[in-house]
């Protein structure tokens, strides 16, 4: 099956397809609120921690071990060994969770370009109450959940250097103009220094226990670290390219896309007097409002520019997404292309169908105390991602042979990485205990304790089966 794997077309072409999958509804949907609620600076502050230490050499070692293997996700930890076939198969499951979820509010950003040119700026103090109404009605939000996860289907359908990453060279330039365009303009706004101290100045007396788990959540999803992705997208990599200033590119664009999503909605934000912790509604409701001010010519625009910047950063990271779980039945299956993808869409739509309903009709049904969006979203960002991680440290650190790695992350010793010591250590020991301790102490001081055990129940339950998997 290797011989005739797919690969990039280009090293551009992969940094971009790879940078795509990255930057996403993290950077710009959750990134701002979760900032907003942990206290702004000090957030980022300790964002950055777990980004440079623990993020960066996580994604190298995802694009070594996915390179070494030449297999996606399952397969490449069932190559290291057949008990480890289960964070592969674990990532799986986190790509079907998070694609139950994902397309929700992906269609969310679609609907929005219309809804931006289409009058609802017209009425400022309307636009949260749009918001609400719009998530919780059962069958509109549906309607463009469905539209965002064909557009997924279709790249993903084309195959890796055909969709992906004609996908990922087309569209993340243009992500990164409209946003730089619209921090731009807020600049220009009376006050807008408010908002970069906010972003940029910390305030320590907001942090908790909760919030280093968070920016380790957060740092976890945003790299699209600790499910596979970067295993999987690695594994399409050519033996010439060099892994360690990939990832530290693809790190590098990650975050600034993040901080840019920070400007270009906080300082306009300050500027009009509204408040930064305003939740997941906050990219659908205060920016729609931020924009009300732009006036009824530029402010209609730069609304659907917005939307359509989070649309694509939205679409690039959801492919990579259902590439790894498509992946995994094309790879470990025999299944072609289009059947895998229809299979495996198909089950993330009827996942999104029920988190979309979740915040209507189905908003009495909880499972273990939250809805089921809400049960989507915290296993992953909150567990599955960072243990996710801490298991592949484990299997490059300690199962693996630090000469294989070195061998891999070189180019077999033709570009060496002065880091490479470093790195290893990190992946050894800092990595995996830093990850052990904030998932411990995040765990147990979660508000949704009960499901975060039951989702570490189902982990162990896969460890133990994991032969027959
Ligand atoms: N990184 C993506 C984002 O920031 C989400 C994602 C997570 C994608 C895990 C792939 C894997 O939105």
């Amino acid at each position: 099956m290797a011989q005739n794997r797919e690969q990039w077309g280009s090293r551009i072409g992969f940094i971009l397809a790879a940078a795509g999958s990255a930057v996403g509804l993290g950077n710009i949907w959750k990134f701002p609120y979760t900032t907003g609620a942990n206290g702004g600076g000090a957030f980022l502050l300790i964002y950055l921690f777990f980004v440079v230490l623990i993020g960066f050499s996580v994604m190298l070692g995802e694009f070594a071990l996915g390179r070494k293997t030449s297999l996606a996700a399952a397969g490449a930890f069932k190559a290291v060994g057949k008990s480890y076939t289960f964070i592969g198969v674990l990532g799986v499951l986190s790509a079907f969770l998070i694609m139950g979820f994902y397309p929700v509010v992906g269609g969310w950003a679609v609907a929005y370009i219309f809804k931006s040119v289409s009058g609802l700026l017209a009425a400022p103090d309307m636009i949260g109450g749009v918001f609400d109404g719009f998530v919780t009605a059962s069958v509109e939000p549906l309607i463009w959940t469905a539209v965002f996860l064909i557009m997924n289907m279709v790249i993903v359908g084309k195959g890796v250097a055909g969709g992906i990453e004609t996908a990922g060279k087309f569209l993340m330039p243009i992500l990164f103009i409209i946003l730089i365009v619209i921090a731009g303009y807020g600049f220009t706004l009376p006050n807008a220094i408010e908002g970069v101290k906010f972003l940029f100045i910390p305030d320590f007396s907001k942090v908790t226990g909760g919030t280093f788990l968070a920016a380790l959540g957060q740092a976890f999803f945003s790299l699209s670290l600790g499910m596979g992705a970067m295993v999987t997208y690695g594994s399409y990599l050519g033996k010439d390219t060099k892994l360690a200033s990939n990832a530290a590119i693809v790190t590098t664009l990650d975050t600034l896309v993040a901080v840019l999503a920070g400007l270009a909605m906080f300082p306009a934000m300050f500027s009009f007097g509204m408040e930064p912790a305003a939740g997941p509604g906050l990219v659908f409701v205060v920016v729609p409002q931020v924009f009300s001010h732009f006036g009824p010519a530029l402010g209609p625009v730069f609304s659907a520019l917005f939307f359509i910047a989070l649309t694509v950063a939205a679409l690039t990271s959801s492919v990579s997404l259902l590439e790894v779980a498509a992946s995994y039945f094309i790879d470990e299956k025999g299944m072609k292309r289009t059947t895998s993808v229809i299979l495996v869409s198909a089950v993330m739509a009827v996942l999104s169908v029920l988190s979309s309903l979740s915040l209507g009709v189905m908003s009495e049904f909880k499972i273990l105390g939250a809805g089921v969006f809400d049960v989507l979203d915290l296993l992953t960002d909150k567990i599955y991602l960072s243990l996710g991680g801490a298991l592949l440290c484990f299997v490059l650190g300690w199962v693996m042979k630090k000469e294989d790695l070195k061998a891999e992350i070189s180019n077999q010793g033709t570009m060496p990485f002065a880091l490479f010591e470093f790195w290893y250590f990190i992946i050894k020991f800092i990595a995996p205990i830093a990850i052990l301790i904030v998932a411990y102490f995040g765990i147990t001081s979660a508000p949704q304790m009960g499901l975060m055990i039951a989702g570490i129940a189902i982990m162990v339950l896969l460890g133990i089966f994991s032969r027959k998997l």
